[in-house]
């Protein structure tokens, strides 16, 4: 895989479980491709460093992720149409602007950054829950900056909002590479809307695919067992979520057919 040569872009979106700590090491285990898919978007820390592939597909189970992910295509890039940083400086301010109804592009694009990154633990605040406002951490403008550049990533980007499976089944070919990163057994219930996932189902199907995949996912012996036909190599754990499931130290896992 050619060298990522920019400076990283934080995701616009703050997702639990993101990738954003491991993006680097996942980075490294890319193999050449065409066409890139990502079926698990989240916060979508991998996809947003990576050298952009002639054509990429994006897709997530979440709706309004997706709508917010569409937002940014058709945003104004003009910084000066976003909102100043000192309107947005305290929790009531900022509780106060997101409870409004929004009509414009840029409100609403700075109300979605608001609602994914504001929250506890990058818990989504959804509408009526405004006053889950938790912290005044990050600016939402300092992304509003690189606009430009998650535009540009977009470009040539398909965005989807299905199963995993029928992304898998529509854009394969072998010159794919997949990389997944499905919700994890049990670290990460209750922060999706959407999180069953039957992984001797995928393991079935990822047996059966063209082109090439990696899996990130957590290291239990029921996902070893699960994944076994398959190379699977030891990640060093980098989060901000949960590290132990009981009193053992959760393993990450990246499980590739190449
Ligand atoms: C662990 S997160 C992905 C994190 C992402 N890699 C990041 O860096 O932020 C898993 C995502 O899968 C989505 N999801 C859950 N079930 C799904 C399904 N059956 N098909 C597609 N997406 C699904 C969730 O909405 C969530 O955004």
């Amino acid at each position: 895989m050619s060298k990522q040569t920019e400076k990283p872009l934080q995701p616009i979106f703050c997702r639990v479980g993101a990738k954003t700590l491991m993006r680097f090491q996942i980075l490294k285990y890319i193999p050449n491709h065409m066409i890139y898919v990502e079926p698990f978007i989240g916060g979508g820390a991998v996809f947003w460093n990576k050298p952009s592939a002639e054509a990429s597909v994006i897709n997530d189970l979440d709706k309004q992720l997706i709508n917010d992910y569409n937002l940014i295509k058709s945003a104004p890039t003009d910084i000066s149409k976003y909102r100043s940083q000192d309107k947005l400086n305290t929790l009531q301010k900022r509780r106060d602007f997101i409870t409004k109804n929004h009509t414009t592009k840029p409100d609403k694009l700075i109300d979605a950054i608001l609602r994914r990154c504001s929250g506890f633990s990058s818990k989504y605040i959804k509408k009526g829950k405004e006053n889950q406002i938790y912290q005044v951490r990050g600016n939402p403008l300092k992304k509003i900056k690189n606009l430009q550049r998650y535009k540009d990533k977009l470009k040539t980007t398909i965005i989807k909002n299905q199963d995993y499976k029928k992304i898998i089944k529509d854009y394969d070919t072998y010159n794919t590479f997949f990389y997944l990163d499905p919700p994890y057994e049990e670290s990460d219930k209750g922060f999706y809307d959407d999180n069953i996932i039957d992984y001797e189902e995928m393991s079935n199907i990822l047996k059966k695919i063209k082109g090439k995949f990696a899996l990130s996912i957590n290291g239990s012996s029921y996902i070893k067992k699960t994944f076994k036909d398959f190379k699977i190599i030891k990640l060093e754990l980098k989060t901000n979520a949960k590290v132990f499931i009981g009193s053992k130290k959760r393993e990450e896992l990246l499980i590739m057919n190449y």
